[in-house]
């Protein structure tokens, strides 16, 4: 069975101190429970200190990108090495590094490909933009995405996808839980096309995009949803706790 994984992704949000500071009210606040992982995504600058206030506890610690390079005369970026040893995940190809920041497919693919090198899990963002949506293409885009994303990848368990649609991110506007399941079933049978039922049903795939304690049920309730990558509502410590323990509780049910 898949552990359910509740991962947040702090963004562009939070000073070194402010990190700290909401990293303790999070460990404080948390009650020992083994039915989910919990991942926290802080920026760059807090990797270390977060890291240091993570020791002796299960929560993992991730990055929200890297370069796909080892390391060189490439300004203002960070490398897959100086990551190895500092995180368990690297979130890649969120639709805002996609939108703001021009990467595309083949960066995505390429940065995959280093994390795996390095022994980083990489979570693999996806989603389509609202135009999309509602032209009835998500599933065109999303298969694009995945199947560019995992090119040339051998299969592995250690891969994570989120489905993020991006009319649902930071709108307050989530996905139903019913089409949340339905594009992540497809992102699942896409995997298993390319890697393989076995390993595909191992691959955890969360839901992002304006996920809340008041409408977590609905996602993990449906069978293909491992969990989810949480934005605004991991920066509220009893929110994200919130979150984490309303998923164990289902888990624990199921
Ligand atoms: P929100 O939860 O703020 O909508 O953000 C989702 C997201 O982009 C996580 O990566």
């Amino acid at each position: 069975m898949r552990k359910a994984l509740i991962a947040g992704n702090w963004k562009m949000n939070t000073t070194p101190d402010e990190a700290k500071n909401l990293v303790r009210v999070i460990l404080n606040e948390l009650n020992n429970s083994d039915d989910v992982e919990i991942l926290l995504c802080p920026p760059y600058i807090s990797l270390l200190s977060v890291k240091e206030l993570l020791r002796g506890t299960s929560v993992k610690l991730g990055a929200q990108n890297m370069y796909f390079v080892d390391k060189g005369a490439y300004t203002g970026e960070i490398s897959p090495l100086m990551l190895s040893d500092l995180c368990d995940f690297v979130i890649l190809g969120h639709s805002e590094r996609r939108q703001y920041f021009f990467e595309t497919d083949e960066m995505v693919n390429k940065k995959l490909k280093k994390a795996l090198e390095y022994g980083l899990k990489p979570i693999l963002c996806v989603g389509e933009n609202l135009k999309t949506n509602e032209a009835g293409k998500t599933k065109e885009v999303v298969t694009a995405q995945v199947t560019a994303g995992l090119t040339g990848i051998k299969p592995t368990k250690e891969l994570v996808i989120a489905y993020e649609p991006i009319w649902a991110i930071g709108t307050g506007k989530a996905a139903t839980g019913r089409q949340a399941g339905a594009t992540i079933g497809l992102i699942r049978s896409i995997v298993s096309g390319l890697w393989g039922g076995g390993t595909a049903e191992a691959v955890r795939v969360l839901y992002g995009g304006s996920v809340t304690g008041s409408n977590i049920t609905e996602f993990i309730t449906e069978p293909d949803v491992d969990g989810a990558l949480v934005g605004g509502a991991s920066l509220k410590a009893s929110e994200f706790v919130n979150i984490i323990n309303q998923t164990a509780k289902l888990k624990q049910a199921l």
